[in-house]
């Protein structure tokens, strides 16, 4: 068979268990499948698939086919123009935490904490794009040992802890602290896309009823670990951005709310007095 045909049949399988944007996702599991760049597809288009390859191919289709992310099959997201390792024991970095990287990014600060670091995405970027200094913690250990792979593949000088929050390190000791905590309702479960729901880590996806515990408690943590003046930077859900707002006390000023590409309220910084 040949590789434009395994990319139709692949296409039409993917199209007909109502993945979203089957040739796309078919191309990206053929080339991860003969380990080629996406140019030889369309360089080759007649040569004969190997049969190793193209059971490889199969074996991706299905685990497509039965939910599971890409990401989670080629084992790479793309993050700030870098590419980040995943696997099942981190969240799949989104394009939406770019903002925050970016709102971080703009207080130019000296030390810096990132709470759930998952991947590494966003302590890992700004150890990279900024001389701060960067620690990051998880409560997953797991999800820690991804990060301290993605950060010694990409260069990155990070210090990470095992750690509740930020509960390891003493009062006073960060200028900025970042994070993308989890967000969603719990009883938001059953209407959520599955490659989510049945993929993801509940740890890094779920917080509470309300979907507000995180954001409750990094707000107390962050008011005693932060210096005066120093900064929050929130990665909000798409309705959390009221509920957020209001739980910030009297000590946190010049709070803002920025807007991600779809207009929705995604990043909120605030500076503590
Ligand atoms: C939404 S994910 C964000 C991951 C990464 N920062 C990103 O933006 O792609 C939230 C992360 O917070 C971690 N987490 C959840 N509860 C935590 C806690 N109490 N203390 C530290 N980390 C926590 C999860 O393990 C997960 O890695």
């Amino acid at each position: 068979m040949t590789l434009k045909t395994a990319l139709a049949q692949g296409a039409k399988l993917l199209e007909e268990a109502g993945v979203d944007a089957p040739r796309l996702t078919a191309e990206v599991l053929l080339c991860y499948a003969l380990r080629r760049e996406k140019s030889y597809l369309y360089a080759y288009p007649e040569v004969e698939l190997t049969e190793l390859a193209w059971i490889h191919f199969g074996r991706y289709l299905h685990e497509r086919m039965n939910g599971k992310p890409t990401q989670y099959i080629t084992h790479v997201q793309e993050f700030y123009g870098r590419s980040f390792q995943v696997t099942p024991d981190v969240l799949i970095p989104r394009p939406e935490t770019e903002h925050v990287v970016e709102a971080a990014l703009k207080f130019h600060s000296a030390r810096v904490l990132d709470i759930g670091c998952g991947s590494g995405a966003i302590a890992v970027t700004m150890a990279c794009e900024s001389p701060a200094m960067v620690w990051a913690t998880d409560i997953s250990t797991k999800a820690l040992e991804v990060a301290q792979g993605n950060a010694r593949e990409l260069g990155a000088k990070v210090w990470f802890a095992n750690a509740d929050l930020g509960s390891c390190f003493a009062p006073r000791s960060f200028d900025l602290i970042v994070s993308n905590p989890p967000y969603i309702p719990t009883s938001d479960a059953p209407g959520m896309q599955r490659e989510v729901r049945d993929w993801e880590p509940h740890v890094a996806i779920f917080s509470g009823e309300s979907g507000n515990e995180a954001y409750v408690r990094i707000a107390e943590s962050a008011a005693e670990l932060l210096v005066t003046g120093g900064h929050l930077v929130l990665e909000l859900g798409h309705q959390s951005a009221p509920a957020v707002r209001a739980m910030l006390g009297p000590q946190w000023q010049n709070v803002r709310l920025l807007r991600d590409l779809s207009g929705i309220e995604r990043v909120l910084t605030a500076q503590l007095q």
